[in-house]
């Protein structure tokens, strides 16, 4: 049941990124890309189109996007809100775009200020541009799995957001344990139910390690037949709108655990450990990554 091959769907230049107190400049945004490149990452989320009132570290990913419009080789996905982030990055030449729904009113509208059936209306308006121009649609579910205001969320509210994802056009829709409270037995069970609606291969799942569970709530996505993953480089990152999240799983460690199974992922995880601690040298940070850590220190 587990799968042969996953996709990685590398998140560190925006889930990364956009929650650095220090604003990283787009060179060394695109720097981080072509090393990703390098490494093997094939789906790199390059940014977002949103205010830069809400979010300052991801403007100028225009910019970010052109240095890379040669490179028909990856994707790059990139957030966008509504339609005048759709329009923003269709004029910055962006392939595909990923919109983002919340299971959870109260983040819907601290993260986006506007209710989920709102948020709804707006991605609609966003999946008819999508469908027009053929820029591909990737859908996120934020909160699936908890909400750092409301707490505990209903299963059903993730399912039913994702189905309706699905159905405005989205070809995958990941599953965002934003604040990582998750667990094993519920990231599969949430996997099972969201399986009832939509086929398998549509769907992604995104983890923050907040809790230390990522690794673990990955492996049992796998088993449940999961073949697409979104990691973050060095575990870097967070939200900004949840407040004490950390990063996402990071992508080294998921990479080594994929390793261990016998899972491809084409990605050379030296390469990528080294294109995460080159970042990490530039804003100040620590590594986030044990594997990262360990590889680096015995290199
Ligand atoms: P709003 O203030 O309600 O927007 O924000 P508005 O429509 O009233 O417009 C106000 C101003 O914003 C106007 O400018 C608009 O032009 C401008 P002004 O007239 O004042 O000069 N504006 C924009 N500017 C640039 N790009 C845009 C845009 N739209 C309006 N797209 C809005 C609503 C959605 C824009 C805002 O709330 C926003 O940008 N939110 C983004 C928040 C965000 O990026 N959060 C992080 C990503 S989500 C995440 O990390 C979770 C995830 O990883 C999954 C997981 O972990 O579970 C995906
Ligand atoms: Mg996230």
């Amino acid at each position: 049941m587990i799968p042969k091959a996953v996709r990685i769907v590398e998140v560190g230049p925006r889930d990364g990124l956009q929650n650095e107190a220090r604003i990283v400049p787009v060179s060394a945004r695109i720097r981080l890309i072509g090393d990703l490149l390098a490494a093997g990452c094939r789906t790199i989320e390059a940014g977002s189109f949103v205010s830069p009132k809400w979010v300052p570290q991801m403007e100028g990913t225009a910019e970010v996007l052109s240095a890379f419009k040669h490179r028909t080789d990856a994707s790059f996905p990139v957030l966008v809100p509504n339609e005048k982030g759709f329009d923003d990055a269709l004029a910055a030449g962006a392939k595909e775009v990923a919109i983002f729904a919340a299971a959870s009113e109260t983040f819907s509208r601290k993260n986006i200020n506007c209710s989920i059936a709102e948020s709804m209306n707006r991605f609609a308006s966003v999946a008819g541009k999508a469908k027009q121009h053929g820029v591909k649609l990737r859908g996120y579910v934020s909160c699936a799995l908890g909400c750092p205001y409301e707490g505990g969320i209903g299963a059903e509210a993730a399912v039913r957001v994702a189905r309706q994802l699905h159905e405005l056009g989205c070809y995958e829709v990941s599953l965002g344990d934003t604040i990582g409270v998750g667990t094993p037995e519920r990231a599969r069970n949430l996997v099972r139910l969201v399986a009832g609606e939509l086929p398998l291969g549509a769907i992604a799942v995104h983890f923050h390690d907040t809790y230390g569970q990522a690794l673990a709530n990955i492996y049992a996505c796998l088993e449940e037949g999961v073949t697409v993953i979104d990691s973050s480089v060095a575990g870097l990152g967070g939200c900004p709108y949840a407040k004490g999240a950390s990063g996402n799983v990071a992508t080294e460690d998921a990479v080594y655990m994929l390793n261990g199974l016998c899972i491809t992922t084409g990605i050379d995880i030296k390469a990528v450990a080294k294109a995460g601690q080159a970042i990490l040298d530039l804003i100040g940070k620590t590594n986030q990554s044990k594997v990262a850590s360990a590889l680096l220190s015995s290199s």
